[in-house]
Parts: C-alpha cells; sequence; structure tokens
C-alpha cells in the first residue's frame, strides 16, 4: 500500500514536471526553422519594402509611419513564429477596419511576403508553414 502511495505521488510529481516544463517553453520550431530573430526581421523589412515597390498596394501606405510598421511587422512575425518576442501593436481588426480591403488587397501581401523569403533563401515548405499561421488574420483585414 505504501508503495502505491509512493507511486502515485511520483507519478504526480511527475506530470506537474513535464506541464510546468511545457508550459515554461512554447514550441519554437517554426522561429528556428526560418532562422531565429535577426532572419525574421530582415523577412519583415524585405517585405515591407515589397509593399512599397507593389503598385497594386503601395498607396495604401501614403498615411503611415513605415518605420513603426517595419517595426511592429517584425516583432509580429517573430511572435508567431513561436519567437520570445513581444508584439506591440494594435490587433488585425483595429488596425485595418478604416481601411476597406479585399482578398485581391491580401493576395498581394502574400506574394511579397513570399518573395521576400525566397529573397532570404527560406525553403517552400518553412514559408507555407509560415503563412499557414497569418492565413486565419484574413478574416479580421478583409472588410470589403
Ligand atoms: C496577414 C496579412 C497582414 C499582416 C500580418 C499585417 C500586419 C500589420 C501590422 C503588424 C500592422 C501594424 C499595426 C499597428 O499599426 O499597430 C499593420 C498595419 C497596416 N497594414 Fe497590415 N497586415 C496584413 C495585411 C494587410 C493588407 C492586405 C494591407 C493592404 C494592402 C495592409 C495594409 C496596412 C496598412 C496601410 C497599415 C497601417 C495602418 C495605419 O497606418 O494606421 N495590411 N498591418
Amino acid at each position: 500500500m505504501k508503495i502505491v502511495k509512493f507511486g502515485t505521488a511520483l507519478l504526480f510529481a511527475g506530470c506537474s514536471l513535464a506541464l510546468g516544463l511545457g508550459a515554461a517553453r512554447a514550441d519554437d520550431t517554426l522561429f528556428q526553422d526560418l532562422g531565429g530573430r535577426d532572419a525574421i526581421v530582415k523577412i519583415a523589412s524585405d517585405t515591407t519594402d515589397n509593399f512599397l515597390a507593389d503598385e497594386r498596394i503601395k498607396a495604401t501606405f501614403d498615411n503611415t509611419n513605415m518605420d513603426r510598421f517595419r517595426r511592429l511587422l517584425g516583432e509580429q512575425f517573430c511572435q508567431v513564429a513561436g519567437g520570445a518576442c513581444a508584439y506591440t501593436g494594435r490587433n488585425m481588426h483595429d488596425s485595418h477596419k478604416g481601411l476597406h480591403l479585399t482578398n485581391a488587397d491580401f493576395n498581394a501581401v502574400v506574394e511579397d511576403l513570399q518573395k521576400a523569403m525566397d529573397k532570404d533563401g527560406v525553403p517552400f515548405a518553412t514559408q507555407n508553414r509560415f503563412l499557414a499561421r497569418l492565413a486565419p488574420m484574413q478574416h479580421d483585414i478583409v472588410t470589403k
């Protein structure tokens, strides 16, 4: 009986430890596969450059502080990838609601991001894993 009690206590302790470690260490596999913080910040910066060179969408950014935008996109990409980064910007609904964006706008943004990831040597499969994390945001961003 004593052995059973001891065993149960040990099992309980083991589970608590496993849960504790799991909570402390989020899955950062995608963050690592994208190359870590500096590589992700560069992808965000290259994507921003592509937006400003893209005739389809560049006018949308006419009234935007692009230094702030570039920094926030880097923070957000890093956080979404699973890195230990804090995104300090507004949520996607609030920051896009006044822009009346379409699915075509969204697709242009995705293409510009893909172009940046190609340039930065991100393998196709990794690109798709990252895009899959951004895809659910479409509901908040496209309002037209
Ligand atoms: C998954 C897709 C997208 C992501 C992850 C994204 C991300 C962001 C982020 C992080 C911000 C900064 C939020 C803030 O100001 O606090 C932002 C703002 C902005 N985004 Fe997006 N965005 C996306 C789609 C789009 C699309 C499709 C367009 C238009 C073609 C667009 C145009 C803008 C503009 C113009 C701003 C600045 C608004 C302002 O200055 O107030 N975004 N976006």
